[in-house]
């Protein structure tokens, strides 16, 4: 008779709408339809590196599919390099001990960028593993979607929406922080979807003088009020070029010293931009004569119950990634590739991020619409 399989879950990175529906989708499928045991492990790979576990039964995935967040938890921790007992340490060793312990034929890593990257380090040590593609910032490489996007877009959209009567009826510049450091897809898609005027994202360094002409344009024709979308991660030309340049010098350093220089100025440029949507609201106040107001949306964006999109994402991405493990195929990220889903090599995935394409259509339909996207 053949051995039952047994699988490990865990979630890794910043928690998403639609981990629990698809947890449940890879648990019942492994569970119900192919007879398998399924272990959880808590607080992403930190639980695996800690042996801290969570009983995955029938009655354990049962009420999870709308519920938010992550019932196994999660950190952002990576396998070779954890904060443990106050110092940082490599915990691949530990981690390949309790998966053998477990006795686990396969682990199931849910994350985005950073969660591949470990998964496949992970892969290339001699584990069995596979992922699914999660994070609101939709920017997962070679997949179509990664699940918690939908929720977060529809959470954005509506709260642009309700800043609108308010920046009509007082005659402000709302501006409004959409999350997304280095992808603008959420913000894009939320100020295209909620009629922002203004959109700014990290793929296109934007000109402050320009957005306030836009913002002026408005007003000439009696509309004094403006909403700004903007990303976590948008920056002005100049702080781009910054940046670009210091991204330089980290990665042509050679000596430790040289290392240590670019990362401390790497560091310094981050810190600064803590704070530039205040920043950029006020030089808009300046510029157009027209009070700003900022609303920073925040973690709102990733709680709470996941859409039916993310939920149907979900289940499918684990349901096959359930069926993948049965048929013995490791290495590997289940994509959403179209109605499908579509298996693709860690290596082709990890250290890859997708950003907004410049001549992508939602950016042709923001231009095409009068939205200002500060270039
Ligand atoms: O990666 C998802 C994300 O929500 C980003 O949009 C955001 O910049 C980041 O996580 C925040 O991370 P943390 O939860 O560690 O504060």
């Amino acid at each position: 008779m053949a051995k039952t399989k047994r699988i490990g879950i865990l979630t890794s990175g910043g928690d998403s709408p639609g981990l629990n529906a698809a947890i449940r989708g890879v648990g019942k499928a492994a569970l119900g339809f192919h007879g398998m045991e399924l272990v959880g492990f808590r607080d992403g790979f930190r639980g695996l590196a800690e042996d801290r576990r969570m009983r995955l039964e029938k009655d354990t995935l049962a009420g999870i599919l709308t519920v938010g967040g992550t019932i196994l938890g999660t950190s952002r921790d990576k396998p070779y390099r954890m904060v443990v007992d106050g110092r940082k340490r490599d915990m691949t060793d530990a981690i390949i001990r309790n998966y053998r312990k477990n006795k686990l034929d396969a682990l199931v890593c849910m994350g985005g960028g950073g969660t591949q990257k470990n998964a496949l380090w992970l892969a290339e040590r001699g584990l069995r593993v596979l992922t699914l593609p999660k994070t609101i910032d939709n920017d997962v490489a070679m997949t179509d979607a990664a699940f918690g996007f939908d929720t977060a877009l529809g959470i954005a959209t509506e709260a642009i929406d309700r800043l609108h009567s308010t920046a009509h009826s007082h005659h402000r510049i709302v501006v409004a922080e959409v999350m997304g450091h280095q992808a603008g897809w959420l913000a894009l898609g939320a100020g295209i979807a909620a009629g922002a005027d203004v959109i700014l994202i990290p793929e296109i360094p934007y000109d402050v003088g320009k957005i306030a002409q836009a913002i002026r344009r408005r007003s000439r024709h009696e509309t004094n009020f403006s909403i700004v979308a903007v990303a976590e991660g948008a920056m002005s030309i100049e702080d781009a070029r910054a940046f670009h340049a210091a991204e330089q010098k980290r990665d042509r350093a050679r000596s430790k010293v040289e290392k240590r220089a670019a990362r401390l100025e790497l560091d310094a440029l981050e810190a600064k931009h803590n704070g530039n949507t205040l920043r950029l609201a006020k030089q808009l106040e300046v510029l157009t004569r027209l009070e700003s107001r900022v609303t920073i949306l925040g973690y709102v964006q990733r709680g709470g119950t996941p859409s039916a999109a993310d939920r149907l994402l979900a289940t499918r991405l684990g349901t096959a990634c359930a069926d993948l493990i049965q048929e013995g195929v490791f290495g590997l990220m289940v994509a959403a590739r179209g109605n499908g889903t579509e298996a693709v090599p860690l290596e082709k995935v990890a250290g890859k991020r997708k950003t907004v394409p410049l001549d992508h259509d939602w950016i042709q339909s923001a231009r095409r619409v009068g939205t200002c996207l500060g270039d």
